[in-house]
């Protein structure tokens, strides 16, 4: 994986640097996402090896961290490897979602995997409620929890298999714990190669790597500008990592809006994920012509598996697009990247950087998750703001709780 930034940086170790690693390196000692590219899996892969071969569908039931991050995986990879069973998510309340979804799996084919960290999630629970009430046979689930919550006793009471989230681990960081990769293994995805992505992006940062300076300064960049540019785009180009910008959004929102720890002060930095050629159609003209509050970093893939080309034909009316002719697919979508990343640098208000992963790969993937990981720590760090807690969903919660109380 590359980075390269097209903003003004300083490639030194200034004493801001030296100072976030310091932190970086104390919180390390922690959070216990920082480590997980080197945890042991045997427990996860013992699990898998042994499974029902009867079993054709896997279904999350979780929100949140509890499932966006595997489903960014495993939409990323789904064009390209043949998954060994389907993954489902059941995250929402939305009646229609559940009944389109229930539509699409035989439940005897099926194995549910209830996901919640806190054990209590609304959402989760109410639909684990709508399928187990009918169906509560223990061989059907498995469940994801924190050690001790009251999911993880309700599990022990009804003999069903438990795993546990690691000491430490939020829910948005929690992809490559066992909650994103229990559900990617029983779907047949290389999780070894996942986390050896994400080990490397681990050690090129903390072991003087290409990485480390691009993360130091774009970290700093963002931070140290965050009063002016407060909007952070990624602009993808595939489509395969659609679901990869919604793991974004939440990473990044969760993470960074929140009132200052040492001020009164509520900051934040707003993610926005998009997805080329398409959104040139649209938000580009915002980002070309609108206030100058917002970065962009472009990612784009270096390889795409499949040589497509446009075949040499010439359309009546249509001869000035003859020059389509003969150009493979992948090559037309990281031109167009390239001129809009022209385009933009043009405009000299816009902090832009180019991320590049070579291939639609697991190892590709776990690299750029762990990468923004790493990001969202340091620009955490830099604003002053608790990277890890989420206090502000709360207040919405109580009172739906006093709601449902009061019915
Ligand atoms: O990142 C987070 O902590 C949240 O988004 C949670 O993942 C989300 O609220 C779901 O919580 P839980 O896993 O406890 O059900």
């Amino acid at each position: 994986m590359e980075n390269r930034l097209y903003f003004n940086r300083l490639e030194t170790l200034t004493e801001d640097k030296k100072k976030l690693i310091k932190k970086i390196n104390l919180e390390r000692e922690s959070i216990g996402y920082y480590s997980l590219p080197k945890q042991n899996i045997d427990d996860i892969l013992e699990f898998t090896e042994n499974f029902d071969e009867s079993i054709e569908n896997i279904v999350v039931l979780g929100i949140g961290g509890s499932s966006l991050g595997a489903k960014a995986i495993y939409e990323f990879l789904k064009p390209i490897e043949q998954p060994k069973r389907s993954l489902f998510f059941f995250e929402s309340t939305d009646p229609l979602n559940i009944a389109d979804l229930l539509k699409q799996i035989d439940m005897d084919k099926t194995h549910f995997l209830i996901i919640s960290k806190s054990g209590g999630t609304v959402e989760t629970i109410s639909i684990f409620k709508y399928i187990y009430a009918p169906n509560p046979d223990k061989r059907r689930f498995t469940f994801i929890t924190d050690k001790g919550s009251s999911l993880d006793k309700f599990a022990e009471d009804l003999g069903s298999k438990r795993f546990y989230l690691p000491d430490n681990v939020g829910g948005r960081f929690s992809v490559l714990s066992v909650v994103g990769l229990m559900p990617l293994a029983l779907c047949g995805i290389d999780i070894k190669a996942l986390l050896k992505g994400a080990d490397d992006v681990c050690d090129s940062f903390f072991e003087e790597g290409l990485l480390k300076y691009a993360l130091l300064d774009k970290a700093l960049y963002y931070a140290k500008n965050h009063a002016r540019y407060n909007i952070n785009c990624i602009f993808a180009y595939s489509e395969t990592l659609k679901y990869f910008t919604e793991w974004y959004v939440q990473l990044w929102g969760e993470s960074l809006g929140k009132k200052q720890r040492c001020s009164a002060f509520n900051v934040g930095l707003t993610p926005i994920g998009l997805i080329g050629p398409k959104d040139q159609h649209s938000f580009l003209q915002l980002i070309m012509e609108g206030t100058r509050d917002k970065s962009v970093t472009f990612i784009k893939l270096r390889e795409f598996e499949h040589e497509m080309y446009i075949p040499p034909v010439t359309l009546k009316h249509l001869e000035s697009l003859d020059m389509l002719n003969d150009i493979a697919f992948h090559d037309l979508i990281n031109m167009q990247c390239d001129s809009v990343i022209e385009a933009l640098k043009n405009e000299k208000e816009v902090p832009l950087d180019e991320i590049i992963i070579p291939a639609v790969n697991a190892e590709s993937i776990g690299a750029l998750m762990y990468y923004y990981e790493l990001l969202t720590s340091l620009v955490g760090e830099l604003i002053d703001v608790n990277t890890y807690d989420q206090p502000g969903v709360e207040a919405g919660k109580i009172i739906l709780k006093e709601k449902l109380q009061s019915r």
